[in-house]
């Protein structure tokens, strides 16, 4: 299996530590526990977990969670945090997630853009499907291509600088390096006042229309049971639920 190498911003001890900071308020974060509520989910797979956000709200309702990421820094920020030990980490990528036998997996925070081949993505999809009880549910979202989200980011807002805790005031700036349809990359620049130190972070992401991802799913088996608004950002995400079909 080849081993998922994930963006400076998540893996760059630096870097993950400031990520909550610029990230700001998850006011995405209530529509997966309601979800996870809602189909009665005990056992929950957060995969792509990053910080721990949300694996930590879910344990704090009593569920057995997992959290999984590719990016050992970013786990060290989750384990770091109260409530952190309710959590089971595991350092790995979505194609290395563990057989769980989970009733809900999610994948926040657009996860699912960072597999940009159509075998990348079947395998993270093969592998949580494994990690997932029989008739187990997967939810995820995805930016809508048709938003055309990467225009407005290249309109850009300027620089950001954040005062954060034990780190000082760091400033982000970011940039899209690249638009190549169905792929778009992006530069982050922060810059540490404290020491002056500068580090970046390039990235890529695919933006898949809902029929590529209905397909795709349907491959590996997987039912689509609705297409969601996520209800912080209306009109720019699918925000899929599916189930794995036996
Ligand atoms: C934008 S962050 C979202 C993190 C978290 N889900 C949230 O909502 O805060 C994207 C995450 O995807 C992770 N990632 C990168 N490659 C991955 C892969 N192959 N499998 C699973 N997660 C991956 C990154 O390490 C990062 O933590």
């Amino acid at each position: 299996m080849r081993a998922a190498v994930p963006d400076a911003i998540f893996a760059h001890p630096r870097l993950a530590r400031v990520y909550d900071a610029f990230d700001g308020p998850r006011d995405d974060l209530p529509a997966y526990t309601g979800i996870a509520d809602e189909l009665g989910a005990r056992r929950v797979l957060d995969a792509g977990c990053g910080t721990g956000t949300l694996a930590i709200l879910l344990a704090g309702t009593g569920r057995a969670v997992i959290g999984a990421d590719p990016a050992a820094a970013s786990l060290d920020v989750a384990r770091s945090k109260d409530g952190a030990s309710a959590v089971t980490w595991v350092h790995a990528g979505a194609a290395g997630v563990p057989r769980a036998h989970a009733d809900l997996a999610v994948m926040t925070g657009n996860v699912a853009q960072v597999f940009l081949t159509d075998a990348d993505w079947a395998q993270a999809l093969r592998a949580i499907g494994a990690a997932l009880r029989p008739r187990g549910y997967l939810v995820f979202e995805t930016r809508r291509p048709e938003r055309r989200a990467w225009e407005e980011w290249a309109a850009g807002t300027g620089a950001v600088t954040r005062d954060i805790p034990g780190v000082g005031r760091v400033e982000q700036r970011f940039e899209v390096t690249a638009v190549n349809l169905p792929l778009v990359s992006f530069r982050y620049t922060y810059t540490f006042r404290a020491d002056g130190a500068v580090v970046t972070s390039d990235s890529t992401l695919r933006f898949r229309g809902r029929e590529e991802l209905e397909s795709s799913l349907a491959a590996q088996g997987y039912e689509v049971l609705e297409v969601r608004q996520a209800p912080d950002r209306p009109g720019h995400e699918f925000v899929f639920v599916t189930q794995r079909s036996a």
